[in-house]
């Protein structure tokens, strides 16, 4: 298999380490939700070589990752394990920091409400969970390109779809989260981050 890889995260990466490593300063264990192609997870834990970086994904992504992950030494970075959020038993073990990106405009609403009703397990006291993509605010599109981004999202796949802030707001507050952050990305995408309470 080749190793994968995804433009996206090499055009990302960057801001998004500018805007979590400040926020990861007093976490030492991170889970990552969909780590996709695997260079999330070997760019940030090398750029943030105190914290123990969880990768998972779907098993089918195992591989990929795995192949990034062999291309750098970095102990405290570990093999991806099979978490599909609707559907997988999630690790026994509490996080300091939950993060993913770009994925929940890929789940179905049920995986979302999944991940959401998860966070109190896997999250210890002032834990916090992450995430980077696109978000709709008050029931709009926050730019056309988003919007296109949405149909194509929805002929692909009728399940998956940008979410709503406000809704996830609610799932996060159900789950004793609080949001703490809300910062605006380039491309029309966001940083949100809520701390457990
Ligand atoms: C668009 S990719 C993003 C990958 C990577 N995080 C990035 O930013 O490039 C979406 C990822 O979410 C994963 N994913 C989709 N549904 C999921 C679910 N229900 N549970 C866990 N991961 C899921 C996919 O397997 C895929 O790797």
């Amino acid at each position: 298999m080749m190793k994968p890889y995804a433009k996206s995260c090499e055009q990302n990466q960057a801001v998004i380490l500018d805007v979590i490593k400040p926020l990861l300063a007093n976490s030492q264990t991170v889970l990552e939700i969909g780590s996709g192609t695997g260079q999330h997870a070997v760019y940030f834990s090398q750029e943030i070589p105190h914290l123990y970086w969880q990768t998972s994904d779907c098993v089918e992504h195992h591989e990929g990752i795995q192949q990034w992950i062999d291309d750098v030494y970095n102990e405290k970075l570990l093999a991806p394990i099979a978490l599909n959020v609707g559907k997988n038993r999630w690790p026994a073990h509490c996080y300091n920091t939950i993060f993913t990106a770009n994925t929940l405009h890929i789940m179905s609403h049920k995986d979302v409400l999944a991940l959401f009703a998860q966070l109190p397990t896997s999250l210890q006291e002032k834990g916090q969970f992450i995430v980077y993509g696109p978000f709709n605010y008050h029931g709009h599109y926050t730019s056309q390109s988003n919007e296109r981004f949405d149909e194509w999202l929805h002929s692909r796949d009728p399940d998956s779809g940008i979410k709503d802030f406000e809704w996830l707001n609610e799932l996060a507050g159900q789950a004793g989260l609080k949001l703490t952050e809300d910062y605006t990305m380039p491309a029309n995408n966001r940083i949100l981050c809520w701390q457990k309470v």
